[in-house]
């Protein structure tokens, strides 16, 4: 479980909202705020869609790897993970030592698929059965987050008080 460290990872699937909630809860803990992809397009001067495209998605694995491990130096901060940083063993195990507290936002696949319908930026979306195979097979891992919060229907700013609610952090 979680311990004292000032430093809080958001899980979950791409469109649940770790971005947005992120952001917001950083504020109000008056911590830093990263968002891993952001950081890694910033290294890379390459969107994610384009180093998937150019490198293949082994090449992100590895930097993905090293932005969390570097992310991590950056106490007190909320990180907003990728949707598939969590699901790689290797980040998992690293996570689960650092004693950090780790919240897996959750929400229906049927909202997922509309929160991410129409737009381009993530190759990971590529069509709704694929899409839902992918959603399928990363709940396990989700599920070994400490805390799990819907995002279903409901307003960033919720999320976030619920966030705060859950322990003194
Ligand atoms: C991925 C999710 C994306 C991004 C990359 C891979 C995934 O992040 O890291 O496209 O494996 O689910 P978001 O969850 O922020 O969309």
């Amino acid at each position: 479980m979680s311990g004292q460290r000032q430093l809080i990872y958001l899980l979950g699937f791409m469109g649940v909202g770790k971005s947005t909630v992120g952001v917001l809860l950083a504020e109000k803990l008056g911590w830093r705020f990263i968002d891993l992809d952001a950081t890694i397009e910033a290294g890379e001067g390459a969107t994610v869609r384009e180093i998937f495209e150019r490198a293949g998605e082994p090449y992100f694995r590895r930097i993905e790897r090293a932005a969390l491990i570097e992310a991590t130096r950056s106490e007190p901060a909320v990180i907003a993970l990728g949707g598939g940083t969590f699901v790689q063993r290797a980040n998992f195990e690293f996570i689960r030592e650092t004693g950090a507290a780790t919240v897996w936002l959750d929400c229906s696949l049927e909202e997922l698929r509309r929160r991410c319908a129409g737009k381009n930026d993530r190759p990971l979306f590529r069509d709704p059965l694929s899409f839902a195979q992918l959603f399928q097979q990363r709940l396990p891992y989700y599920r070994l987050a400490d805390y799990r919060i819907s995002t279903e229907g409901r307003e960033p700013q919720e999320v976030v008080e619920e966030i705060l609610r859950l322990k003194t952090f």
